[in-house]
């Protein structure tokens, strides 16, 4: 049977406009999976496993859609650079330490207990070339108890000596990873090419087919800088777009695709986006500390294009998903106010929606506590935050998202699961 009920100060949003309030009510499940929302316990639940967090806001766990393992010692490290120097001078020389599996054990258990305590309960990860290393950050994710999608990242030009791979050994490593993991249920490999500069034409049609023969998703970077970009056509003089370089070569379109930043899409890309159906990973603390720009988050709404929110550390500096959406408010406002005046705000409900439903979807059911969805869910003692005692249900969501910070999230579910941040400290048996 499996019923389980979690009591608490219910709230989700079901779309980027309707947010769900159910003040003291309970979230029923069957095995993981949501039955409904109730006021009462309906008798016919008889025996039901009760999880009680009466006074509590219990919401969906957050989804982050684009973050970097291998770059959490780097947090706060080199943000007065823009992308191709930082890459240079900071990220590349981090990476190449993941060589070394002490190191990497070190870094990924560090980085997987901070981002579990942050409320994040899916995460899309790139981890380096180095792919024991990969596997390793792997199984760490899967043992935190949180649904992840990572990927062993595939480089063979434009990086440092130690980190170019042989394309061959690149691609065969690439499968084999996806072969290990084939059949895993929470955690599972995505096909992560760096981006376009770091890949030569053999390396990203190899992984376009491992793509097809696999079915398996991909994420990489599109349209982040100006510089990056006038290296892109430089590389690809007849191209007719960047987005279209990764569609010629089968990356995206055939499986499920994330694309980070997508600052700079020209409308034909924003058109390909949506008849491609693939998803937009909007990092903007990334985009303020590397002076990339602000995605144009209000028309990628609009045009419906599948948006979720992305830390991408290090180029952020915050595992914060609740930070991000902060950050992802303001520079909405800062497009509108200094670029295009047509370009609305966004609003709280719609950057929630973003971080929870939206991002979610790259999962599946998860996201919102809707009928037939899992039983994901932080739960948040806000009662510090309000010293002149608790407003609504709505005014508390905001002042969480706003104000508060990892420590007033109480407890964390998966399918209706505990999930323990320090399990990711747990050494091997
Ligand atoms: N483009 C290629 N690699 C990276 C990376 O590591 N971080 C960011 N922000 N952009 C990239
Ligand atoms: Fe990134």
């Amino acid at each position: 049977m499996g019923f389980k009920a979690v009591r608490g100060d219910v709230i989700h949003a079901v779309s980027k406009d309707e947010l769900r309030i159910h003040p003291d009510s309970y979230i029923v499940s069957d095995g993981g999976s949501i039955i409904g929302i109730f006021r009462e316990i309906p008798e016919s639940f008889g025996g039901i496993e009760m999880i009680d967090h009466e006074g509590c806001l219990v919401m969906p766990g957050f989804t982050d859609l684009h973050t970097h393992g291998p770059q959490y010692a780097n947090l706060g490290l080199g943000l007065d650079m823009e992308l191709l120097s930082w890459l240079e001078a900071r990220t590349f020389p981090e990476e190449m330490r993941f060589a070394d599996m002490d190191y990497a054990d070190r870094i990924y258990r560090l980085f997987v207990r901070d981002m579990v305590r942050e409320g994040t309960l899916n995460a899309v990860v790139f981890g380096t070339v180095f792919t024991e290393s990969t596997i390793h950050l792997m199984e760490i994710l899967e043992s935190s108890g949180i649904r992840a999608y990572a990927g062993k990242v595939n480089m063979d030009r434009n990086t440092v000596k130690g980190m170019t791979e042989d394309t061959d050994r690149s691609l065969a490593a690439t499968e084999e990873l996806i072969r290990r993991f084939e059949g895993s249920d929470r955690v599972r490999p995505i096909l992560t090419p760096r981006f376009i500069p770091t890949c030569s034409d053999h390396l990203l049609e190899g992984l376009g087919r491992l793509a097809k023969r696999y079915g398996t998703p991909v994420q990489s970077h599109l349209n982040e800088t100006l510089s990056e970009i006038e290296w892109v056509k430089e590389l690809y003089p007849d191209s007719g777009s960047y987005a279209g370089i990764y569609g010629s070569f089968g990356l995206f379109g055939q499986t499920p695709t994330i694309m980070a930043h997508c600052i700079h899409n020209s409308e034909g890309e924003l058109r390909m986006m949506k008849s491609e159906n693939f998803f937009a990973a909007h990092c903007p603390d990334s985009n303020s500390n590397l002076a990339s720009g602000i995605m144009p988050l209000r028309k990628f709404l609009d045009l419906g294009i599948k948006v979720g929110i992305g830390s991408d550390i290090s180029g952020g500096d915050t595992l914060s998903i609740r930070q991000c959406m902060v950050s992802a408010i303001k520079c909405s406002k800062l497009k509108h106010a200094e670029a295009d005046r047509k370009l609305l705000p966004v609003t709280l409900t719609e950057v929630f929606y973003l971080a929870t439903k939206g991002g979610g979807e790259f999962f599946g059911k998860t996201g919102s506590f809707e009928e037939g969805f899992e039983l994901d869910c932080i739960v948040v003692d806000d009662r510090e935050l309000h010293p002149a005692g608790l407003p609504g249900v709505e005014e508390r969501l905001e002042k969480y998202i706003y104000c508060g910070t990892w420590k007033n999230i109480i407890a964390r579910y998966v399918r209706g699961n505990p999930v323990d941040p320090e399990k990711a400290m747990e050494t091997r048996a």
